[in-house]
């Protein structure tokens, strides 16, 4: 698949996600296989205003390339102002937020986008007029049941000069929960020329291949089914190229990988961000394991990188076998 002329190997890419998806799990997902990673969204208003927690939000290491950076925004004039801002951090391509549901971001860019198409259609061709690298657009399936509008959104999109469209097969008021609409992400492939991205509930190599086959689309996009598990991408991409199936990685291994991420966290946010953000991901590593309940209780009351290593070692004694 081709973002532009940037070539893309593999079939599941990183989905953007705010809060977990920095640059220590991208690093960690693109290592096991992930086609590219996208940036947590940033603000394009807060960007062209100087805001310097963004810087973090950029920041884009070269072990996770390629890389997409993600900007929010509904004023076309600003969006296009970002792209100067984002630039410096080197992203291979840029990607613009139509389908992020949270109130305070869907009051009006996000999600809200996709009930103005012509708005969605100027903001992509100011982004495009500007950028140097290519250009991409994140939609969900519509806002609601009544306004199911993926299809002319992403028309429109790519009349602008978008590259690649990914689809979340939910609309704004579904958020995360009923089952992904696999048809329109299937109509959206079929009225565009650009490569699509389907997305949505994607967690092992069988759910990518229905994905794929069920939709015609050129890749998948996996969220929520990379936390605590980055090996996922090495999994879809086994099934896919049709090498042996890769069962889930034996408990002790789980805990390496589990380490090695919050100690790049550390590295990267200094050990008491990284810490704090360490329960979360903490939590999603143990998922499952016998006793997961007690140390997951644990894992929220972690103060040093020692107290994990301990936890770990005790989770592999108890889970020996597994
Ligand atoms: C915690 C979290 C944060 C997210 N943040 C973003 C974001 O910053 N930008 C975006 O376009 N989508 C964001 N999403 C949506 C995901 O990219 C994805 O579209 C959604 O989770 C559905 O895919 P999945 O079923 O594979 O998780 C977020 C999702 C989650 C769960």
């Amino acid at each position: 698949m081709k973002i532009g002329s940037l070539e893309i190997c593999g079939h599941a890419a990183l989905a953007p996600m705010a809060g977990v998806a920095d640059r220590a799990f991208r690093e960690l997902c693109r290592s096991y296989g992930a086609a590219y990673t996208v940036t947590e969204m940033a603000s394009a208003k807060a960007l062209t205003l100087g805001d310097r927690k963004s810087a973090e939000l950029l920041t884009v290491t070269d072990g996770e390339r390629p890389t997409g950076i993600q900007i929010f925004g509904s004023d076309p004039a600003v969006m296009a102002q970002a792209v100067e801002k984002v630039l410096p951090f080197r992203p291979e391509f840029l990607d613009i937020n139509m389908g992020c549901p949270a109130p305070k971001v869907a009051a009006n860019a996000g999600a809200r986008l996709m009930q103005d198409p012509a708005l969605c259609e100027r903001i992509v061709r100011e982004v495009v007029k500007v950028s140097p690298v290519p250009v991409t657009v994140k939609l969900r399936a519509g806002w609601d049941d009544a306004h199911k509008n993926a299809v002319e959104v992403a028309k429109r999109c790519e009349q602008a000069g978008a590259a690649a469209i990914a689809v979340h097969g939910r609309t704004r008021q579904q958020m995360y929960a009923p089952p992904v609409d696999r048809a329109i992400i299937r109509a959206v492939k079929e009225a565009v020329g650009v490569p699509v991205i389907g997305n949505g509930d994607v967690t092992d190599g069988p759910s990518a291949a229905a994905l794929l086959e069920e939709t015609g689309c050129d890749m998948v996009l996996i969220g929520r089914g990379a936390l605590g598990r980055p090996w996922v991408f090495q999994q879809v991409n086994a099934w896919l190229d049709h090498t042996a199936p890769l069962p889930e990685p034996p408990v002790a291994q789980r805990m390496a990988v589990m380490l090695k991420h919050i100690e790049k966290l550390c590295e990267y946010k200094g050990e008491r961000i990284g810490l704090r953000e360490a329960r979360k991901h903490a939590a999603w590593y143990i998922r499952g394991l016998r006793g997961a309940a007690q140390y997951r209780a644990r894992c929220g009351q972690i103060s040093t990188m020692d107290d994990l290593r301990q936890i770990a070692l005790e989770l592999i004694a108890e889970n020996q076998g597994e």
